[in-house]
């Protein structure tokens, strides 16, 4: 699928399994949940630009590489979002968090915004926008709109479950941002559930219902 990278890290898929199940509790699932947003962090920067910089080591003067240009932006989609950003922020510290505030309309799927807070310089960064499940798209396409507005230029997705009606959404609306996922999963019911999913993220890493 054009403009969506699948990570099929066997660790990847033998947690998100374990997060499927029904009977995970809570605390395994908000567990899990951080574990494998390190790796799929690790996935979605893996092609990062370096520079090379001159260090000393104890032994002598070399080059060596690190990361190039301003720090990352998070972007978590309140609140399934958050349960991403702890797992990526172990791995990348130094980045910057923006926090989108959307709920979706339960009779109308819609997104509705009601919180927004980033970075003011945007526009330079890599800003990837997280959020366990891309359903019917309609959170991430009015929060990278907001994005957008406010200068960003380089985003990309990141999200653990996608569904196909989801992905066509956010391809139409965004084709520049492309799409990393630990699965694409069968259709969206008519209640805009991601089939087979695991629920709701946000109630299964709350506890909440
Ligand atoms: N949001 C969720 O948490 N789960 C779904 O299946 C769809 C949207």
């Amino acid at each position: 699928m054009d403009g969506v990278t699948i990570i099929d890290h066997p660790l990847v898929q033998h947690k998100l399994t374990i997060m499927r199940s029904k009977d995970t509790s809570t605390a395994s699932f908000r567990r899990l949940l951080r574990e494998i947003s390190t790796l799929l962090c690790y996935e979605v920067t893996r092609d990062l630009e370096l520079t090379m910089e001159t260090i000393e080591t104890p032994l002598m003067e070399i080059q060596a590489p690190k990361l190039e240009g301003k720090k990352l932006v998070f972007a978590s989609i309140l609140r399934a979002g958050n349960g991403l950003l702890e797992g990526m922020l172990d791995l990348v510290p130094s980045a910057r968090v923006a926090h989108i505030g959307v709920y979706r309309d339960h009779e109308t799927l819609e997104a509705i915004e009601y919180y927004f807070k980033a970075p003011e310089d945007v526009v330079n960064r890599l800003v990837i926008v997280v959020d366990p499940m891309l359903a019917t798209g309609n959170s991430s396409i009015a929060s990278i709109d907001k994005l957008k507005e406010r200068g960003a230029r380089n985003i990309r997705f990141l999200c653990l479950l996608a569904a196909p009606e989801g992905i066509r959404n956010f391809q139409e609306a965004h084709p520049d941002v492309p799409i990393y996922t630990a699965s694409v999963d069968s259709h969206l019911n008519e209640k805009g559930y991601i089939v087979p999913g695991l629920g709701d993220a946000g109630d299964r890493m709350y506890g909440t219902k």
